[in-house]
C-alpha cells in the first residue's frame, strides 16, 4: 500500500506541521507530506517547509473576492501537488461545507481543547477561569459544524494552580506534537476508521492511543 499524501494547511507559526514534516521524515511513517500552504504568506511555517524541501505555498485568501473561490483555489493547489488527505493545522480560517463535503473523511483538524469541551477561541483561558484539572489536545475529522467531528485520538494534560493561559499553551502544545504524528498515522495505517460517525481504532493500537491519556 502507498503512503498517504498528506497536504497541510496552516496560518501561521505551524509547529505542528513542522510535528508533522519531521515524523514522516522517518522512512517508516506511512503517510508522506506533499505540500504546506498558507492562507498568510507571511506565515512563519512556510520558511520551516520549504527549507526542508517541502513545496511550501501562499494562497492569500485576501486576493479571492469570495470564500468559495478561495477554497477552490486551495482544493486545486492541494491536487496538483497529488494531495489525498488534508491536515489543518493552526488553519485558522473556517472552511466552508463545500469544502468539507469535496474532502470528506480525508480532511482532520487538530484543536488545543478535550472536545466537545471549549470548541472555538480562547480555550485556555476559558479552561483556567473554569478552575478544570485537566486539559488537551483533541485531532478529529472536520465535519460543518466548527469543532465537531469524529475524534481521532486525545491527550489529556494536567492544567496546574500557577498556569497562564501562555504555560498552559505551550504544555498542551507539546503533547499536539506528539497526538497530530499519531493520528495521521493510525489513519495511513487504516487503524482509525470513521464509522457511524466515531472513529473506530484497530485493537492493536488502542494502547499506543492510551499511553498519550496522560502526555505531558
Ligand atoms: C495550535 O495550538 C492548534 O491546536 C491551534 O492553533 C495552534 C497553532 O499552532 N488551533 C486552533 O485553535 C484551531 N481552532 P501552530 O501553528 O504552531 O501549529
Amino acid at each position: 500500500m502507498g503512503k498517504l499524501k498528506v497536504g497541510i494547511l496552516i496560518s501561521g507559526r505551524g509547529s505542528n506541521m513542522a510535528a508533522l514534516v519531521e515524523a514522516a521524515q522517518d522512512p517508516a511513517f506511512p503517510a508522506e507530506v506533499r505540500c504546506v500552504l498558507s492562507n498568510r504568506p507571511e506565515a512563519g511555517g512556510l520558511d520551516f517547509a520549504r527549507e526542508r524541501g517541502i513545496p511550501a505555498v501562499a494562497v492569500d485568501h485576501k486576493a479571492y473576492a469570495a470564500k468559495a473561490e478561495f477554497e477552490a483555489a486551495v482544493t486545486n493547489t492541494l491536487l496538483a501537488h497529488g494531495v489525498d488527505f488534508v491536515c489543518l493545522a493552526g488553519f485558522m480560517r473556517i472552511v466552508s461545507p463545500v469544502f468539507i463535503e469535496r474532502w470528506h473523511n480525508r480532511l482532520i483538524n487538530i484543536h488545543p481543547s478535550l472536545l466537545p469541551s471549549y470548541k472555538g477561541l480562547h480555550t485556555h483561558e476559558r479552561a483556567l477561569a473554569d478552575g478544570v484539572k485537566l486539559t488537551g489536545c483533541t485531532v478529529h475529522f472536520v465535519r460543518a459544524e466548527m469543532d465537531v467531528g469524529p475524534i481521532v485520538a486525545q491527550a489529556a494534560v494536567p492544567v496546574m494552580t500557577s498556569d497562564t493561559p501562555d504555560s498552559l499553551a505551550a504544555r498542551v502544545l507539546t503533547a499536539e506534537h506528539r497526538l497530530y504524528p499519531l493520528a495521521v498515522r493510525l489513519i495511513a495505517e487504516g487503524k482509525a476508521r470513521v464509522t457511524s460517525e466515531t472513529v473506530d481504532i484497530a485493537p492493536d493500537a488502542v494502547d499506543e492511543t492510551a499511553r498519550l491519556f496522560s502526555a505531558r
